[in-house]
């Protein structure tokens, strides 16, 4: 099987009033231009710029995703989004289980996994977040917690086209601190071999991002590293010139 084709995806947070809508644009223009090469594109705003986003980039090639959705399809559950709703309102792709929801909600694995499912079965792919704390890798529980997470918040049943796994560590996300190049060879390795566990062959067409203080500095060599396929972004997701200087390594 070929490598997957690469994904530059962009966690914007709890952040972006309709302002920054300008910033897609110059994002969508960008990546129209070929600014990101052979890789895909997707930003995933707050729910309230989704619709405008995906009104915004319809016909082009940046992909618009959502940052989490409710394991339900509809219901009592105030406040919360459903991947139903995303897709109806032009989502892509939906990101679940990203260390902030997990720490900021209590989000388990199975939680994670139901939410997955929810998002594949409405037609939506989802980009689930694994990561382990600093405390945890210097205990040396980095495998089994990553381990732990890949296993039980992915499905055996789910389709692997529609999966896309993100490594965070997190003491890397927002720190401006990054694994070195080895330690994500090892731990994108591992990551692999659970996906070719449960997925047979399958499992290598699955992309399997960095995500984690990603900047246009050090994307080259962090995109370098097998089993790399792309990365997820934050901080510097929100601004279109360092968005598209990640991307260009794939030009
Ligand atoms: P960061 O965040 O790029 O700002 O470190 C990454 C993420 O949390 O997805």
């Amino acid at each position: 099987m070929t490598a997957p084709r690469p994904l530059v995806a962009g966690n914007w947070k709890m952040n972006g009033l309709k302002a920054a809508l300008a910033e897609l644009a110059a994002i969508r223009d960008a990546a129209a231009a070929g600014g990101a090469g052979r890789a895909e594109t997707a930003i995933c705003p707050p729910f309230t710029l989704v619709a405008a986003a995906v009104e915004a980039c319809k016909g082009s090639p940046l992909a618009i995703g959502a940052q989490d959705c409710h394991p339900r399809v509809s219901g009592a559950h105030t406040g919360d989004v459903s991947a139903e709703m995303l897709r109806d309102a032009g989502a892509s792709y939906v990101i679940v289980g990203h260390s902030e929801r997990r720490a900021d909600h209590g989000e388990t694995n199975d939680i994670v996994r139901a939410k997955a499912g929810a998002a594949l079965a409405a037609g939506l792919a989802a980009i689930v977040c694994v990561g382990e704390t600093k405390g945890e890798r210097e205990a040396g529980q980095l495998t089994a917690v990553v381990g732990g997470q890949v296993d039980g918040s992915l499905d055996k049943g789910f389709d692997p086209a529609r999966i896309v796994v993100a490594y965070e560590p997190v003491w890397a996300i927002g720190t401006g601190l990054t694994p070195t190049a080895a330690d994500v060879a090892e731990v994108h390795a591992f990551i692999r071999a659970r996906l070719l566990a449960l997925y047979g062959a399958k499992g290598e067409g699955v992309r399997i991002l960095y995500g984690g203080s990603v900047k246009p500095s050090n994307a080259a060599e962090l995109m370098a590293v097998k089993n790399v396929d792309g990365a997820l972004v934050g901080g510097a997701s929100l601004k279109c010139a360092d968005f598209m200087g990640i991307a260009a390594v794939y030009r």
